[in-house]
């Protein structure tokens, strides 16, 4: 008989995000008259910015026509958008990426969870704890081992002590989702020379960077600013939490040519660059050009100028959660340079209970135990709803 993947057996019932999802229905079916604030998962309500709108209408306008009509496009990447990227996120901060070292994709989620593909099942993996639960989930999938944890808690301060084990992959997010909290030159650079010591990979998902504040200029917006990080990391990026192109759909990878992997059948290193481009080119077809259009206009003076102000708005909503959490006596942690805060418990309270508690209220959260042991006791909130609405779940929260 035809045998699945068992190890899908070993992954939790459902997908976090979905979890959640289905209990908000559930309440809202059974509460028609609470109007529900959803701060749960990361998804953005402002929409896409002009310019992206603009540079795409022009687009679907070329694809109809057949002078201009194209196809299927480079898997990797249109070189518009990859020059684009290169010019603004690393040239302009000093780093040397060459656009073959980018891969534009749909979406660092696929990405980060694809990139397992290219590197041997038996790799040892590390995950800081709470984490985005792809990264696990992608890696049991894949037939790996279940990961080490690195907690990070109050305790200590949300910075991961270096594991007590040796490891081959460590999935860094950096400003953290979940808990909002970033990590400063310094300490990165602790975990780039660990990985250059063990010669082990580094994935680094800076998908929230463009949240890192002017002011916090200790906080490295790219793994590449560390030195050695280009023969240690790759790194994922998106334009969900900036253009909002959740429902979108584009991202890309950075996969620099000197980050290289043992081939234990030759006993050769192999470069990950010439791995990444043929899975990408076998398994995928590129993000659309439409998609590529927009996105490359989010580079232009006008598209930079409409994304800072969609930051700062959700920055206010995340400044208004912090002081009006902090007010109601919580303990509150992150959304400074990043859209997450991550709120304490009160009184013990399990993640799960305070979560239900702030349903019946009417505000969506994400239970911090969702995403890891070392979450329980918090829950997440994210910035990413209206003002109004932004105040008002404060407003509710005053009222526990
Ligand atoms: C989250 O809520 O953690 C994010 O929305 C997840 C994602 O970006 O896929």
């Amino acid at each position: 008989m035809i045998q699945i993947n068992s190890n899908f057996m070993r992954l939790p019932e459902s997908y976090l995000f979905s979890d959640i999802a289905r209990r908000v229905r559930e309440f809202a079916g059974a509460n028609p008259t609470v109007e529900i604030i959803r701060m749960g998962i990361g998804d953005v309500t402002r929409p896409i910015c002009p310019a992206a709108i603009e540079a795409m209408q022009k687009a679907v306008a070329e694809m109809g026509a057949r002078e201009t009509f194209r196809g299927y496009g480079p898997e990797q990447g249109y070189d518009f958008l990859r020059e684009a990227i290169a010019d603004h996120d690393y040239r302009s901060r000093g780093i040397d990426i060459a656009t073959d070292e980018i891969f534009v994709s749909d979406g660092a989620k696929s990405d980060t969870g694809n990139i397992g593909d290219i590197l041997a099942a038996d790799c040892r993996v590390a995950v800081t704890d709470p984490v985005y639960p792809v990264y696990v989930d992608t890696n049991l999938m894949g037939g790996r081992r279940e990961p080490v944890l690195l907690p990070c808690t109050a305790d200590n301060d949300f910075c991961p002590d270096l594991p007590a084990e040796p490891v081959d992959m460590i999935y860094l997010c950096y400003p953290n989702n979940p808990t909002g909290t970033v990590l400063t030159r310094s300490q990165l650079e602790v975990w780039v020379n660990y990985a250059l010591r063990h010669r082990a990979l580094i994935l680094f998902d800076s998908a929230y960077e463009a949240y890192i504040s002017a002011e916090s200029t200790d906080v490295p917006h790219s793994i590449y600013e560390i030195e050695g990080a280009k023969e240690c990391a790759v790194e994922f990026r998106s334009f969900s939490k900036t253009a909002g192109f959740t429902g979108l759909r584009c991202g890309y990878t950075v996969v620099p040519r000197s980050v290289k992997a043992l081939d234990v059948i030759s006993g050769r290193e192999v470069s990950l660059n010439r791995l990444w481009l043929r899975r990408q080119t076998t398994k995928f077809n590129g993000a659309s050009y439409v998609t590529q259009r927009g996105a490359a206009a989010v580079y232009t003076a006008e598209g930079q100028r409409q994304v800072s102000e969609t930051i700062a708005y959700y920055m206010t909503n995340a400044a208004t959660l912090r002081s009006g959490l902090r007010e109601c006596g919580l303990s509150v942690y992150g959304g400074e340079d990043a859209p997450y805060v991550w709120v304490k418990t009160p009184g013990g309270c399990g993640s799960w209970e305070f979560f239900d508690r702030l349903l019946q209220l009417g505000v969506v959260s994400t239970p911090g135990c969702g995403f890891g042991k070392a979450g329980e006791g918090y829950i997440r909130l994210t910035a990413f709803n209206t003002l109004e609405n932004t105040r008002r779940a404060v407003a509710l929260l005053r009222g526990l």
